[in-house]
Parts: structure tokens; sequence; C-alpha cells
């Protein structure tokens, strides 16, 4: 697909059909989340892949509040389809430590070097090329958060270290025929590229 139709069909799909997932695509799309730029190329990022029914479920069960459970709305029937689950993790220990080394020099390894913690921007764009991969290979996909207080339940399920943070998830699958625009995206528009470009200066 051309880069330019992958970016602007892009778009966040919370339905999905029965269809499975070629593994060689879920491959495809991991190949291209480590091609993803970090800082120092620290790479401070794994990925917890669920592929099979019963790890999508205890993905599911591990990560919904009870009482969301108990009464399943559509977001959750919709994304609970998805046949596939990839979970992007961070290890800020892994910056800190990638930093102390002799070509950057903050041995002290204190986070006050880090204005902008970049063990969450790196997965992020990791998880935007997952997102574009899944689009250029005809599937759709979807980012959303694990709450907080799941995260216990999440780790414990799955043997996730203490030291890697599950900033997200993410939803594969084909399309479900009658999907339809979801989201906040449904409510709101796309702010216009005069509104957020600020050229020369933030008034130009
Ligand atoms: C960091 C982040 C967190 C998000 N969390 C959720 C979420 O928890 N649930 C959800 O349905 N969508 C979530 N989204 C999707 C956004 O709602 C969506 O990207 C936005 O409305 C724009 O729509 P589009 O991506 O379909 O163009 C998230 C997106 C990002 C980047």
């Amino acid at each position: 697909m051309e880069f330019q139709e992958v970016v602007r069909d892009r778009r966040m799909v919370r339905r999905y059909s029965d269809e499975p997932v070629d593994p060689a695509v879920v491959d495809r799309l991991l190949a291209n989340a480590v091609r993803a730029p970090s800082a120092g190329f620290s790479q401070g990022w794994a990925f917890l892949v669920l592929d099979t029914p019963r790890d999508v479920e205890r993905f599911w069960a591990a990560t919904t509040p009870p009482e969301a459970a108990r009464e399943p709305d559509a977001w959750l029937t919709g994304m609970r389809s998805a046949p596939v689950v990839i979970v992007p993790l961070a290890s800020k220990a892994a910056y800190l430590g990638r930093y102390a080394e002799d070509d950057k020099g903050w041995t002290d390894q204190d986070e006050v070097h880090w204005p902008v913690p970049y063990w969450w921007v790196d997965v992020g764009m990791s998880a935007l090329l997952i997102l574009q991969t899944a689009v250029d290979e005809g599937l759709g996909a979807c980012f959303f958060g694990v709450p907080g207080e799941r995260w216990s339940h999440l780790r414990e399920e799955f043997g996730i270290p203490e030291g890697y943070a599950p900033v997200g998830a993410i939803t594969v699958g084909h399309r479900h025929p009658d999907e339809r625009l979801g989201g906040s995206a449904r409510s709101r528009a796309r702010r216009p590229q005069h509104e957020v470009v600020h050229r020369g200066g933030w008034n130009g």
C-alpha cells in the first residue's frame, strides 16, 4: 500500500471479524515495531504477544474491571472480538542504564535528566509502527490504555517483571463488516493544520 494511503486510512478499529490473522503478519508487525527510533538507541521496549483465543481471553480477564466484565458494553464486546492483542511495554531502567554509559555520562541515573521520559515516547513510536503496518496488511488495530488498577493483575497473569510498564495494548484483526468509526474521533474533529502549526514563531 502507498505510504500516504496507510497514513490516511489508519484509524482505530474497535470491532473485528472472526477471520484469523496470519501469524506471518503478526511477525511483520513486530519486525516493524523494533525499527522504531529510540533515545540513545536504548530500545527499552518489550512486546507481549497474545495470539491464541485462550491467551486473548486471559488478557481480558486480567485487565477488565469486575463491574465492566459483569455487563460488557459495546466497546468491550467489540474489542474482545480481536484475535490478537499486543501489549507494548516500557523499561525506564533500560534508559537510565543506557544514559549512564560513557558516551552519555549521566552516571547518577537521576530522573531529573529526563524532562520528557523517553521510555514512554519510544514505545509510542513503536506502537504507531504496529498500527500503520496493520493498515498496510489490510487489517484493523486499536491502541488503548490498560487501567492502572489492573496492571498488577496483568503482570501476575503473564509474569511481566516489575521493571516493565504496559504503556497500553493494541488489538489487531480483520475489520468486522459492520465496524463503524467509534471512540472520540466520532465526536471530535481533527484539529486543522493551521491551528497547530506555528511557522517561524508561535504567532506565525
Ligand atoms: C495514548 C492513546 C491512548 C488511547 N486510549 C484509548 C482507549 O483507552 N480506548 C480507545 O477506545 N481508544 C483509545 N485511543 C484511541 C483514540 O481515541 C484515537 O486515536 C483518537 O480518537 C483519534 O482517532 P483515530 O486514531 O481513529 O484517528 C488512544 C489513543 C492513544 C494515542
